[in-house]
């Protein structure tokens, strides 16, 4: 059997949706997974790897080494979709070799995942008939059929299975994936819990609403649950995710409906979960009572990723985005009234269709008014099928890259100034990660720096009171703080 490390047939066989079995093995596979862009794909490449776990597949660093490979891809800027032809490129050679050298074996099996197979996936498998699996994002709880195809197709000694399933069922999906599983329950303390998919916002710039289609919210009870999963295993900190997360209204246990704040004041009930997050918020959806949650949720972080895309408010009517510069600036002042010191993150795209100097000035003050602990600034990336696309006087590509530099340039000043600030504060940081260097340790602070300290002992996992002593580009640096009377850490969560 291709793909397998032992020759023994299955032990057990699952019987499946569309009258396919599929092996569940005490085989051991190993598998690989290549995840592109958001959030949202590193959590649905972990999904799939529970999905093929049942399976006998355990994950891999190396391509090399794998039995099977997935791309789990992003379409949403150009740049993003031709990284992965040419990484399609190299591993077709990958497969050629591995057939020539040892052809009892045979190649991996190699699969394409996520928006760009959901977008461009029959013209795909035309440029890449070495493929064997091309699918969506909302199908991965089919990986076993699939699987239990392309298997069938490579003992054919057929070059690419050439599977494609790009349906859009996002609430099948979520009924049919297995509970969550840890990679490492011991070290594991940050998640990300996807709570809501796709999109009806239809900027005129974006693809997500044709890749990860219409807006879907899974009931609060299967989230809750999933999040308890999560904390059992180890997990301190959860970040509620959704293309348009404050979008959420899922279906309460008791009847009616949860609204994101809602279902952030019951999930912060669990006990053992000590920080929550969410990720990305549309402004639009701001509502009084979200708001209200940044001063009455401890468990919130001080922390919101609210894209503006522009401070211009025609490029704003043209994108579609439905509020106006002063409407964002509005919601800032209530958030920095309800929570002072909060700390704000965005996106902005220059040089979309139309964009004059006078447009990118307005964004350019905007930036200025706000104040952003940090940003994302993107050129303006034509996507197929999207009405921006079509839109005349799209703006030359030096004339873009100097906007660029501009809007970054000021973006670091403010992000250098934001962190700067911290130095010498007390903040409480949960470590995450070991560094790169011997007995360092790296954890973020409730406002998302990372933050880097010097520890003998075993924190991974802890919160603790860290004093920073600098401020770099893209991450603090600091020290254990311990108070000189009692030698005892400070209460948890105090900004001194
Ligand atoms: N071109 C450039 N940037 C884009 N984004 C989305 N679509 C495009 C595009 N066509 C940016 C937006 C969004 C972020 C995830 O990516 O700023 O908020
Ligand atoms: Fe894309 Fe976000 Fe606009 Fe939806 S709200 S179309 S995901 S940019």
């Amino acid at each position: 059997m291709p793909g397998t490390n032992v020759e023994a047939a299955p032990s057990v066989l699952l019987a499946n949706g569309l009258g396919v079995f599929c092996p569940e093995s005490t085989l051991t596979r190993n598998l690989f997974i290549r995840t592109f862009g958001c959030q949202m794909n590193i959590y649905d490449s972990d999904r799939m790897a529970d999905v093929l776990a049942p399976l006998g597949y355990t994950t891999v660093d190396c391509p090399e080494d794998a039995d099977m490979i997935i791309l789990n891809t992003c379409h949403i800027r150009e740049k993003a979709a031709e990284k992965v032809y040419s990484e399609l490129g190299r591993l077709r050679r990958m497969k050629l070799c591995r057939t020539a050298n040892d052809p009892d074996r045979g190649g991996p099996i190699l699969a394409v995942a996520g928006c760009v197979a959901q977008a461009e996936g029959t013209e795909m498998l035309a440029r890449a008939p070495f493929l064997d699996i091309v699918f969506g994002p909302q199908t991965y709880h089919r990986l076993p059929e699939m699987i239990a195809r392309a298997e069938q197709a490579t003992i054919n000694r057929e070059w690419g299975a050439g599977i494609l399933d790009v349906e859009f069922p996002a609430a099948a999906k979520f009924d049919h994936l297995p509970s969550v599983k840890l990679k490492a329950p011991s070290t594991d303390r940050t998640a990300f819990l996807t709570i809501q998919e796709g999109c009806d916002k239809f900027c005129a710039f974006c693809v997500v609403p044709y890749t990860r289609g219409v807006e879907y919210s899974r009931p609060g009870e299967s989230i809750l649950t999933e999040c308890r999963q999560l904390v059992d295993g180890g997990v301190r900190e959860v970040t509620l995710l959704g293309q348009n997360v404050n979008a959420y209204h899922g279906t309460a246990p008791t009847g009616g409906t949860w609204e994101l704040a809602e279902l952030i004041e019951q999930t912060a009930n669990i006990d053992g979960l000590q920080r929550i997050r969410y990720t990305t918020s549309h402004p639009r959806d701001m509502d009084d009572r979200l708001l209200q949650t940044h001063g009455s949720c401890d468990k919130l972080m001080p922390y919101l990723h609210l894209p503006a895309q522009s401070g211009s408010d025609s490029i704003l009517a043209a994108m579609n985005r439905g509020y106006t510069s002063a409407d964002y600036l509005a919601i800032v002042a209530r958030l920095r009234d309800i929570k002072p010191d909060i700390a704000l993150s965005s996106d902005f795209i220059v040089g979309f269709p139309g964009e004059t100097d006078e447009d990118f000035e307005a964004t350019m003050d905007f930036v200025r008014s706000v104040n952003f602990a940090q940003a994302y600034s993107f050129k303006y990336s034509p996507r197929p099928g999207t009405p921006a696309a079509l839109m005349e006087s799209q703006v030359p590509d030096d004339l873009c890259a100097d906007r660029l530099l501009r809007l970054r340039e000021l973006l670091d000043f403010q992000q250098k100034t934001f962190n700067q600030d911290m130095v010498g504060r007390h903040l409480p940081i949960l470590l995450d990660r070991v560094g790169r260097r011997p007995g360092q340790l790296v954890g973020r602070s409730p406002f998302m720096q990372a933050v880097h300290i010097d520890s003998s002992s075993n924190l991974l996992g802890k919160i603790v009171d860290v004093t920073i002593d600098a401020a770099h580009a893209n991450s603090l640096a600091g020290h254990l703080y311990t108070r000189s009377v009692e030698n005892a850490p400070t209460p948890l969560g105090q900004v001194s």
